[in-house]
């Protein structure tokens, strides 16, 4: 079976990675990919969120099943123009991406599936006065986020009521995020740890499975300080999640994809959920439509089922296999340059030492943002570069075998947390 992978980061790595040890499948390709993922796969230039320009490609491999990685692929449709095609797509269509795609309709089928989640509000560019009133009567946490896709740093959460007057004039106004803010949600702030529940779904309400869970370090500065980004680091297993997974897939996923189900949604791919453990129990956050980056770098070298067996039967609609992980665990710690997450960010730095890290035992090095350099090496193309990965028989051991390969890696700039995985809750 020949497969493509679409995307470019981190995330497109791991899984590249992952279905070149698949026994079924035979090659892979990727579009349009990224320099660290062309050493191993073939790479397309096409523009992954264009669906026309990921149809004639689909078309001119002749590839045997298509796994659409990023958020605005699936979007916009890009799911959607491959089962066109009558090949297999690992992700859902326009309809069940809204679920990622409109924050305040995630909300509404929260709502109606019975799921618990952050008390809310959603305004939009008219209603100005009402949100600075709605947000004034929140208790302290105050938590505004674009209704629309945002690369992951369209969520605001502060103790500073001003601030967050300041962003909801930023996002209703457009200045901030364009059409994406334009409407908004407010929602009261939750406190407690964090864990992303990943499920494979096949159509199914009933059929999905979940992966291990992992836990994922939103905040760019240690400590959890700064602002959000697209994720700086991850671990899998996740303590708190241990001997939980079933029930929260039927508190969370299944009652979601029961719901879509009636809506006549045929929810194929990933459904992400991102959950909170608050003192009265654990609450959604969010849902995404597709594998967490970098959550997914921790959970693919712990899982031990076929992961092409996993991808195709899902995005055909058959049963699931098993979904069986080793008891070792995971830890990613995310490289990136000066200045990410607020764009422009540094690019064009020759890094130094990833072959010497990718060598060191039990350590991968996925790329999220590079590119050839003309030397041979690699140069720093993006805001995260790259995500070191290492496995290990305990997280801690995980962790240093983690952090020994980021300390033999270096370019100008470069920038990391220091606290991955240090205290797994
Ligand atoms: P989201 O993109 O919705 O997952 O939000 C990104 C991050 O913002 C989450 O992982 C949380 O760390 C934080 N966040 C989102 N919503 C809330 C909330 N209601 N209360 C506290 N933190 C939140
Ligand atoms: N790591 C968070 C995300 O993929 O959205």
């Amino acid at each position: 079976m020949n497969v493509l992978v679409v995307g470019s980061g981190g995330r497109e790595h791991a899984l590249v990675w992952a279905l070149q040890r698949a026994s079924i499948v035979d090659r892979v390709h990727a579009a349009p990919g990224n320099a660290g993922i062309a050493r191993s796969a073939e790479c397309h230039p096409v523009d992954a969120n264009d669906p026309v320009a990921v149809s004639a490609l689909v078309r001119e491999l002749g590839v045997d099943l298509v796994v659409p990685a990023a958020d605005r692929q699936l979007v916009n449709g890009v799911a959607d123009a491959v089962r066109a095609l009558a090949v297999p797509a690992f992700g859902p269509g326009t309809d069940g991406a809204r679920l990622e795609g409109s924050k305040a309709w995630m909300k509404h089928v929260a709502q109606r599936a019975g799921i618990p989640t952050a008390r809310h509000a959603t305004f939009s560019v008219d209603d100005e006065e009402a949100a600075l009133a709605f947000l004034a009567s929140m208790s302290g946490l105050y938590v505004v986020k674009t209704d629309g896709l945002a690369e992951g740093k369209g969520v605001f959460v502060s103790e500073d009521l001003d601030d967050a007057r300041d962003t909801v004039r930023a996002y209703l106004s457009g200045s901030a995020f364009g059409d994406a803010g334009r409407t908004l949600v407010i929602e009261e702030g939750l406190t407690g740890p964090e864990l992303s529940l990943l499920a494979i779904c096949n159509g199914d309400p009933d059929g999905a499975r979940p992966l291990a869970p992992a836990q994922d370090f939103k905040r760019i500065g240690d400590s959890d300080t700064g602002l959000n980004t697209g994720g700086m680091g991850a671990y899998s297993p996740v303590p708190i999640a241990a001997g939980r997974t079933d029930e929260l897939m039927a508190q969370f996923v299944t009652p979601t994809l029961r719901h879509l189900a009636t809506l006549g949604i045929d929810y194929r791919g990933v459904l992400y959920a991102g959950l909170m453990f608050t003192p009265v129990g654990p609450k959604l956050i969010e849902y995404n439509v597709r594998f967490g980056d970098p959550e997914v770098q921790v959970v693919l070298p712990r899982l031990r089922t076929d992961a092409g067996e996993m991808i195709a039967a899902a995005a055909s609609g058959e049963a699931l296999p098993d979904l069986v992980f080793g008891d070792d665990a995971c830890v990613t710690v995310v490289m990136a340059t000066e200045g990410y997450p607020v764009s422009p960010y540094r690019t064009g730095d020759e890094i130094v030492g990833i072959d010497r890290a990718d060598a060191m035992e039990a350590v991968t090095v996925f790329h999220a943002g590079t590119a050839a350099s003309p030397g041979g090496g690699f140069l720093t193309a993006g805001g995260r570069v790259l995500d070191v990965t290492a496995t290990g028989a305990t997280i801690a051991v995980a962790r240093e075998r983690a952090y020994a390969a980021v300390a033999s890696i270096s370019w100008p700039g470069a920038a990391y947390r220091r606290d991955i995985a240090s205290d797994p809750s």
